[in-house]
C-alpha cells in the first residue's frame, strides 16, 4: 500500500518519531553525518513501511466542511499548509524536510542539512530546504536561549539559600533531593542554571532531562546520567562505549 498524506506533527511528535526511527548506518557513521534512514527498523521487516514527511510552520486557516452524512470536518488551508505539503512532496522515501521557517524555529533541537533553493510550484520566490538529519545537542528552551544571552537574575535568595542547605548536607555524606515545581517559564530551569554556576566547585556535575518520547523507556533519566558520567557521547560506537 502506498498512501501518502501530508502530516502535521508537532515537535514532540516529531522528536518521537525520530527517536524510534533514527538508525545510524555504516557509512553515517564513517563520514559523521547521518543521512535519514528512518525507515532502517521497518524495511528489515517482510513489508516495509515507507514514510516521508515535510514540516512547515506558520498560521493556518481552518475552513468547516459539512460532509453529506452530516458531519462537520475541519481542513486547514492556505499558504503554510500548501507549502507542508510541496515540502512532503518533494521529500525522498524515509526523509523529513523541512522550510526555514520550521528550521529556523528548530535549530539545535536537531540537526539539519540544507538542501539550498528549491522552486516550488505556485511560489514565486524559491524556498531554502532543509532535510533533517538527527536529533540535536539542544533539550531544553533555557539551553536554545543561552546563545541570544539570559536576562540578569534576580530574586530566588531562600530558594538558593535552600539548595546551598542542601548541597553542603550532600557535602556531609547526607544525600540530598531537590525537586523545584512550577508552572512553565516560571523559572525552574534557570533557578538550577544559576545554581550550578554558583556552587558547583568540587562537585561533580551530571546532568540529565526527560524528554516527552522518553516515557516507554526504563530509567531513561538515570541512563542519561550514567553516559554523562562514563562520558558517552551519542555519536560513540559500542568500541568507543566500551573503552575504559
Ligand atoms: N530569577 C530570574 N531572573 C531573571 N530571569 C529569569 C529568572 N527566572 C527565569 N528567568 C527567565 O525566564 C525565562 C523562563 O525561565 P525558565 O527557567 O526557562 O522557566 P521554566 O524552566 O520554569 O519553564 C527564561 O528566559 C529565564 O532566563
Ligand atoms: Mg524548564
Amino acid at each position: 500500500m502506498r498512501e501518502i498524506r501530508t502530516l502535521r506533527l508537532t515537535r514532540r511528535e516529531l522528536e518521537t518519531w525520530l527517536w524510534w526511527n533514527c538508525e545510524p548506518t555504516a557509512q553515517s557513521k564513517e563520514s559523521g553525518w547521518k543521512p535519514p534512514t528512518y525507515c532502517a527498523r521497518a524495511s528489515s521487516r517482510p513489508h516495509p513501511v515507507e514514510i516521508r514527511i515535510g514540516v512547515n510552520t506558520g498560521e493556518v486557516v481552518i475552513r468547516s466542511i459539512s460532509t453529506s452524512e452530516g458531519h462537520v470536518e475541519y481542513t486547514p488551508i492556505g499558504h503554510t499548509t500548501n507549502l507542508a505539503s510541496r515540502m512532503q512532496a518533494i521529500a525522498r522515501s524515509g526523509s523529513i524536510l523541512t522550510s526555514e521557517n520550521t528550521q529556523r524555529l528548530a535549530e539545535g533541537y536537531f540537526q539539519s542539512k540544507a538542501l539550498g533553493p528549491v522552486q516550488i510550484k505556485g511560489m514565486a520566490q524559491p524556498v531554502n530546504v532543509f532535510e533533517v538529519a538527527g536529533l540535536g545537542p539542544l533539550r531544553t528552551r533555557l539551553q536554545r536561549l543561552a546563545s541570544r544571552g539570559y536576562t540578569k537574575f534576580v530574586g530566588r535568595e531562600s530558594e538558593l539559600a535552600q539548595m546551598r542547605r542542601a548541597l553542603e548536607s550532600a557535602r556531609a555524606a547526607h544525600g540530598q533531593l531537590v525537586a523545584a515545581m512550577g508552572d512553565p517559564g516560571v523559572g525552574k530551569s534557570r533557578l538550577f542554571f544559576e545554581f550550578k554556576a554558583m556552587a558547583q566547585s568540587g562537585c561533580l556535575v551530571l546532568e540529565a532531562c526527560s524528554v516527552s518520547h522518553g516515557k516507554a523507556s526504563a530509567y531513561l533519566p538515570v541512563i542519561d546520567l550514567l553516559k554523562g558520567y562514563f562520558k558517552i557521547a551519542t555519536e560513540d560506537d559500542d568500541r568507543a562505549r566500551r573503552e575504559p
